[in-house]
């Protein structure tokens, strides 16, 4: 059914206007005024922002980790998503050496089929370099539209790759159009603090925090920068949290490398404090990198609005502080990493954001949305408001107050990082390919009618548009 969205005031990377939106076969098919109704449906969006559905690059649903699994899946983790503005997620697919790729993409294929209630799409780990992934990759990113692929410099003995893996990884990534993503902590040095903490029996939560400190994080950003150059190639910093590995990042962008990064919402409001809590409370606030000293967190505003930070990522990973997290009782090395952020990570970059006048309207959406759809391929079927576009759309009040609870959030675990904090901004309505999912704050979508999206290959030329926005 065609649908209008009447008297909303658009916002885009670049605009903010008043006009009304004509939907039709779930994508965006004009912009204007005074459509004639027809037999379409009007929505009624007055005083309320209309912008295009968040793009979250980085989530883990659903993920083997610690000896446990994220508990928020492809369900409950679109589903809060939805709830939080978002209408695309990109996941990370794990994969196992000596392990055809395409076996890890078939599992992960299965855990979305009939779960996904918006378009979600997959980035790949790469563990290894040889002759049989070198031989898949092509294949990969044709049959599948996996376009970038993730190294993780960090997690020894797990997921850790070395430099000459990521070395190679970047020059494939070069040749085929990939664009290669990291985890930029110093694996091996973390390994050797870890070690000496528990040795001096130091086992508390807060010793998560103190045996990753931002060194290793800046030099392990440095370092994948530095190679990025040498390759000539483009890198995505991923869960960047502090104020050296921005510096890194800044540096290489400054000689002209094709360098990106990213940070979370958790970085931007919450500090390394938080892993003191009593009671093993500090695990709910474990995430590696970790919560860092407060003062970084300017250092990160500034980097958003300055453009040497370019998008916000939720890292959903979200485990139940009561059965999962107190796997790390007695160690804080096992203590599984992450949390529950997807459903608040647009609320809280425009509420702490553009409320407070970090960063402007304009920017919020690029950071949410429009450079990730760029950056990843997606672009301009996903991630901005214009003709031709998805209809993925959310309906957004810029007033609305609400106080952030474990109590009323949609994703599945016992707890929210953010318990208490009040934030000014809600999405009402969110709609996928013109379909709603949220409507007036009530989920009325359908498991299973969420797309698997086949993403275009890395350009260069459209990842770096800068819509020049005056602040
Ligand atoms: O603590 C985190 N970030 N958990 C998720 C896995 C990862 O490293 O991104
Ligand atoms: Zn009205
Ligand atoms: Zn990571
Ligand atoms: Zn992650």
């Amino acid at each position: 059914m065609k649908k209008i969205i009447k008297n909303g005031t658009i916002v885009t990377a670049t605009d903010t206007y008043q006009a009304d939106l004509l939907i039709d076969n779930g994508k965006i098919t004009a912009i204007g005024h005074d459509f004639p109704v027809g037999g379409a449906e009007v929505i009624d969006a007055h005083g309320a922002y209309v912008f295009p559905g968040g793009i979250d690059p980085h989530t883990h649903l659903e993920m083997p980790f610690g000896g446990t699994v994220s508990k928020d899946d492809f369900e409950t983790g679109t589903i809060a998503a939805a709830f939080g503005g978002t209408t695309t997620v990109i996941d990370f697919c794990l994969t196992n050496k000596g392990e055809p790729m395409k076996n890890a993409i078939q599992t992960w294929h299965a855990k979305s089929k009939d779960k996904a209630v918006i378009d979600y799409s997959f980035h790949l780990m790469i563990g290894e370099i040889n002759d049989d992934v070198l031989e898949e990759l092509p294949v990969v990113m044709d049959e599948e539209g996996i376009t970038s692929f993730k190294v993780f410099m960090a997690y020894k003995n797990v997921f850790q790759a070395d430099d000459g893996t990521l070395f190679r990884t970047l020059l494939a990534a070069k040749e085929l159009g990939g664009l290669v993503m990291v985890h930029a902590e110093n694996g091996d040095v973390i390994e050797y603090l870890v070690n000496e903490a528990l040795e001096q029996g130091n086992t508390d939560p807060i010793y998560h925090a103190l045996t990753r400190p931002p060194e290793v994080e800046g030099e392990a950003t440095g370092r994948a920068a530095q190679l990025t150059g040498l390759a000539n190639s483009q890198l995505y910093v991923v869960h960047v949290s502090c104020a050296e590995a921005v510096e890194k990042i800044a540096q290489a962008r400054r000689k002209g490398y094709d360098v990106w990064g990213e940070t979370c919402p958790q970085y931007l409001v919450l500090d390394q404090t938080h892993l003191e809590k009593p009671d093993f409370e500090g695990a709910k606030y474990v995430w590696s990198p970790p919560l860092r000293e407060k003062w970084h967190q300017d250092v990160l505003w500034n980097a958003l609005k300055n453009g040497d930070l370019q998008t916000l990522g939720s890292d959903q990973c979200s485990f139940d502080f009561n059965g999962q997290k107190d796997l790390g009782k007695g160690d804080f090395s096992k203590i599984p990493n992450g949390g529950p952020i997807i459903e608040d990570r647009v609320s809280i970059l425009f509420s702490e954001g553009v409320k407070k006048g970090r960063i402007n309207i304009n920017q919020f959406v690029d950071i949410v949305a429009t450079r990730n759809a760029k950056l990843f391929g997606l672009y301009p079927q996903k991630g901005t408001i214009a003709v031709g576009a998805d209809a993925d759309i959310v309906i957004f009040d810029p007033n609305a107050e609400r106080t952030i609870s474990a109590e009323t959030h949609h994703m599945a675990v016992d707890y929210n990082p953010f318990e208490g904090m009040k934030i000014t901004g809600e999405p009402v309505s969110v709609l996928s390919r013109g379909e709603f999912v949220i409507r007036e704050k009530q989920f009325v979508g359908k498991a299973g009618t969420g797309q698997y999206l086949k993403r275009a290959r890395y350009n260069s030329s459209t990842a770096s548009v800068t819509d020049k926005v005056s602040n």
